[in-house]
């Protein structure tokens, strides 16, 4: 499938052509290619959490819906998906929805609102609540996904790739057994260091949960998935392996049999210490976050994995668009030259963001040469 995928490339260049599959690069075959480190005329461009409050068009609507009668109304998922992609023309869309579905799906449901944040209706305290937890239902509790991805990838045609994700297992477990935010998440990082047999039977539910939702993303057509290890960096570098790295590694290597052509993208946070654990996951990306040099990762990690990141986002919010644009440019500069590179921020936006700000990173990549 990724063949048929790259086919709008032409292949390599002769020596008097350097780049002659540069200018008809869709943003979808620019994101398709950077993936599986091929050239491209110059690096795509998505942001994580690209999509929500920092867009006066997604305030709009939610001055009318909830955030779940967003995520789980697919025209309205829909509708919030593509605002980012055409204010600024990014070359991914990331559909709109959120890890938690996850637990959803198992039967564990949350909520959001601004004045109680990210909720949930139990959390998990026993080996009993996890035993409950089923994953039969999902797909059914879920349909609501495969239904936006199907409106968004018609929308999207072949001009721009798109993106399913889901949680890791071990940032999933860390919102359950909290039962939604917390200041601290220390429930499931006592579950792992005190009851080993009963996180293992949670992280393999999880796991199954997770391949279930993201298998059923790409049927329903994305383009790459990516797994958010969000709350990779609250292990300790010897726990990491053990609670998060074996299980991504899991989901990867079913999705790897089931959809070879598909690539995985871990984007795991302040895990710097667990590189080998990360190349082990078998991800055809790996997400850098904003704490780690760039050229150190270039440096460290094989040249065969597509790196993807690491512009800090409180620039977006308090920088000016020229220190963002110098900052974008400075990270290419990093970057020039190295196949499987994908522009993108170390971490999600943040909601106090500039919008100017967001249009100079993606002019000055687009400017990039
Ligand atoms: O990237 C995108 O544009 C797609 C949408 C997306 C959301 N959540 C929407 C959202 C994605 C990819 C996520 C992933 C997600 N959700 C992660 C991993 C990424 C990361 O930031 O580390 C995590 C840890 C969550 C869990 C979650 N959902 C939290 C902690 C919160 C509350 C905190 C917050 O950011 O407000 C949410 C709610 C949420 N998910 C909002 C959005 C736009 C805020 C809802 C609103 O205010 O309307």
């Amino acid at each position: 499938m990724l063949e048929q995928r790259v086919e709008m490339q032409t292949p390599a260049a002769s020596a008097e052509t350097p780049r002659p599959a540069a200018t008809a690069l869709t943003g979808r075959g620019r994101f398709l290619s950077a993936s599986a480190c091929r050239p491209v005329d110059h690096p795509p461009v998505w942001l994580m959490r690209q999509a929500g409050r920092v867009l006066p068009e997604y305030r709009a609507l939610r001055q009318k819906y909830s955030f779940l009668e967003l995520v789980q109304t697919p025209e309205l998922a829909v509708e919030v998906t593509l605002q980012p992609v055409r204010r600024f023309g990014f070359d991914a869309a990331i559909l709109f929805s959120d890890i938690l579905v996850t637990a959803e799906g198992l039967g564990q449901k949350y909520h959001f609102d601004e004045s109680s944040g990210l909720q949930m209706d139990f959390a998990l305290r026993s080996a009993a609540d996890i035993a409950r937890l089923d994953a039969t239902a999902l797909p059914e509790r879920l349909q609501y996904i495969p239904r936006a991805l199907r409106l968004v990838k018609s929308a999207l045609g072949e001009q721009t790739a798109l993106i399913g994700f889901a949680g890791s297992p071990w940032t999933l477990a860390t919102f359950m057994a909290e039962g939604g935010g917390a200041e601290h998440y220390t429930r499931a990082l006592a579950l792992f260091r005190k009851d080993r047999k009963t996180y293992f039977e949670l992280a393999e539910k999880l796991t199954a949960a997770v391949i279930a939702h993201l298998q059923m993303q790409i049927q329903a057509g994305v383009d790459a998935v990516q797994i958010f290890d969000s709350h990779g960096g609250l292990l300790a570098p010897t726990e990491f392996q053990e609670a998060s790295g074996r299980w991504m590694m899991e989901i990867i290597s079913a999705l790897h049999a089931s959809h070879p052509a598909c690539p995985v993208i871990v984007f795991s946070l302040g895990t710097h210490g667990n590189w080998d654990d990360l190349l082990a996951t078998g991800a055809n990306v790996l997400g850098i976050d904003w704490r780690f040099p760039l050229a150190d990762a270039r440096r460290l990690l094989p040249g065969g994995i597509g790196l993807q990141g690491n512009l800090a986002p409180k620039l977006l919010s308090e920088a000016t668009p020229e220190a963002v644009g110098a900052e974008t440019a400075r990270l290419l500069e990093v970057m020039r030259g190295r196949n499987g590179y994908i522009f993108n921020l170390g971490h999600g936006v943040p909601p106090a963001a500039r919008l100017e700000n967001i249009a100079a990173l993606v002019e000055t990549v687009r400017g990039f040469k």
